[in-house]
């Protein structure tokens, strides 16, 4: 009907305007908060895709009714061709499909855990239709079967429930068509309800019945005013934001464009706070704990602080971009020693992997090198260049590392919209990603950060999302930041509670999601 020509119009209409003005404010963001070399990249792709837009032909006249009901045949006609396709392939794998969700990191005795699996074709392209072969078997610490459920949702993903009855470990069988999925078997530690530390909001999720949806409030975009003490504030909209902490400023809690984000096993989070020259703890809940950081170019002085870790001891090890070398701080800020003084130009990233070595992404020279301890080097790999084992950039390059469940080490390719991952001794094994806005696609990826099921998450610095992918690099998911959008993310981590923290450098303030449920 016209009613609809004109509908479908207006929402093109609408859309371009929304480009131009998300386009605008992006480059008066990039301005404002980038650096120099950030600027530059914008400048070339703004340029680009302001004058696409600004060449791109609006309908401006009303549509004919004829051209219409055309489309609206070919769409039909298109999509019962893609329903038969479906029909005929039975192209869900097993050791493709993947396995994600609370139920997989913790259980609590007497409550409902749930994962969620994503069945996968050969390509590792998601499987849009159910009915496939799915079996469970959850196996208590005595062998004994465990109660539980598997839900088909009828698009390709199942959910699996199970109610552990006893403490201890619990083996999680899940076969396709009678084969593993990738993973499988998974174990997970049941314990005590009495055991689990007070998290109001993280017991109701747990327990939460799948049948009972995922009911989301609509996007309402909250007032500034809600953030501006520079506390947590708790996420009144059901989204994924857990919360937010920091506005821009100098005080604790406050911050001036930071960059790396790391976390402890001990429940800390770690913030590089990069202008005002310190490094800043919070709880896993949000809360400050702890400021330090005296300005300067002297050893266990800070200049720039870019990248952080946090090894196995709880020392906080700080990539300091333009001291040119990394310092290393006990977990209450006393400076112990630095390493990589005199071989670095300008690290940014920095990871420790399994055999307590230091990882630091050289964002000038282009090279990861690999330290002991200590501070003798042990390798160090890359250049610059276009080539799969180099890392592109004229004036920078690779920006954050993070290390996977295989102690492979894992480099977001700013300037190649790519990641890349290593073996332990920095030889080349795969890469994921090209330029571009679609699923799987970056715009200068930054923060990396790899869950314990292998999954890998990636800030995408250009395009202002977060993307989820499993361990060999296929696309998964986002995780919804709409209501709150995020501006130029940099550093990700992953709290020993399981949530994403993130650098939202353009905005000042970190914030903590929950991902994959
Ligand atoms: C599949 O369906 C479930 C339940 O309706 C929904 O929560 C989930 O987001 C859907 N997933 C995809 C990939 O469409
Ligand atoms: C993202 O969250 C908003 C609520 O903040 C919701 O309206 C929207 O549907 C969500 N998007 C997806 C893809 O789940
Ligand atoms: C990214 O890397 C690939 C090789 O891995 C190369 O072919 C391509 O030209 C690079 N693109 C850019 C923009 O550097």
């Amino acid at each position: 009907s016209d009613l609809q020509v004109l509908q479908a119009q207006l929402d093109t209409l609408r859309q371009g305007q929304e480009n131009i003005l998300s386009s605008c404010s992006f480059t008066e963001q990039a301005l404002d908060h980038g650096s120099e070399t950030e600027v530059l990249l914008v400048k070339k792709q703004m340029s680009e895709r302001l004058s696409e837009l600004a060449g791109r032909e609006f309908p401006e006249r009303p549509h004919e009714n004829a051209q219409v009901d055309y489309v609206v045949e070919t769409e039909g006609v298109r999509k019962s061709i893609l329903n038969l396709g479906v029909l005929l392939t039975t192209s869900a794998i097993a050791h493709k499909t993947v396995a994600t969700g609370e139920g997989l990191r913790h259980a609590v005795v007497g409550q409902a855990a749930s994962l969620t699996i994503t069945t996968k074709d050969k390509d590792g392209e998601l499987v849009r239709s159910g009915s496939a072969c799915l079996r469970a078997e959850v196996a208590a610490p005595d062998g004994t079967a465990t109660d539980h459920e598997v839900l088909d949702n009828k698009n390709g993903t199942y959910e699996v429930v199970y109610t552990p009855r006893h403490e201890g470990d619990h083996l999680l069988s899940i076969h396709l068509y009678g084969q593993p999925i990738r993973g499988s078997p998974f174990r997970v530690k049941a314990v005590k309800a009495s055991d689990v530390p007070p998290s109001p909001d993280d017991v109701k999720r747990r327990v939460k019945s799948p049948s009972s949806g995922h009911i989301r409030q609509k996007a309402v975009r909250r007032p500034s005013s809600m953030y501006s003490s520079g506390k947590k504030k708790e996420n009144p909209i059901e989204d994924e934001l857990i919360f937010r902490v920091g506005t821009r400023g100098r005080e604790k809690g406050e911050f001036t464009n930071l960059q790396g984000i790391s976390t402890s096993s001990s429940g800390r989070i770690v913030v590089a706070d990069s202008n005002n020259q310190c490094v800043q703890i919070f709880s896993n809940e949000g809360q400050f704990r702890l400021r330090f950081g005296v300005r300067g170019r002297s050893p266990g002085q800070l200049q720039r602080p870019t990248g952080v870790t946090v090894d196995l001891n709880g020392d906080i090890i700080i990539a300091d971009y333009d001291n040119r070398w990394v310092s290393i701080f006990s977990p209450e800020g006393k400076f112990k020693t630095k390493i990589g003084a005199g071989r670095l130009m300008g690290p940014k990233g920095v990871a420790v992997d399994r055999n307590g070595h230091i990882i630091v992404v050289d964002n000038k020279a282009c090279c990861v090198f690999i330290f002991q301890s200590n501070g003798k080097l042990v390798t160090k790999f890359g250049s610059r260049g276009t080539s799969e084992r180099q890392f592109a950039g004229t004036l920078d390059g690779p920006h954050f590392v993070a290390v996977n469940n295989k102690n492979e080490i894992v480099v977001t390719d700013f300037h190649n919209h790519s990641v890349k991952v290593y073996s332990a001794d920095g030889e080349f094994l795969f890469k994921f990603g090209s330029h571009g806005e679609g699923n799987g696609q970056f715009n200068a990826p930054t923060g990396v950060a790899v869950d314990s099921n292998g999954n890998i998450i990636v800030a995408d610095w250009g395009n202002s999302r977060i993307q989820v992918f499993d361990s060999s690099g296929s696309f998964l998911s986002y995780i919804n930041t709409t209501a709150d959008p995020l501006y130029g993310p940099q550093g990700l981590a992953l709290t020993s509670d399981g949530h994403v923290v993130v650098a939202d450098s353009g905005n000042h303030c970190f914030k903590a999601y929950r991902y994959l449920q």
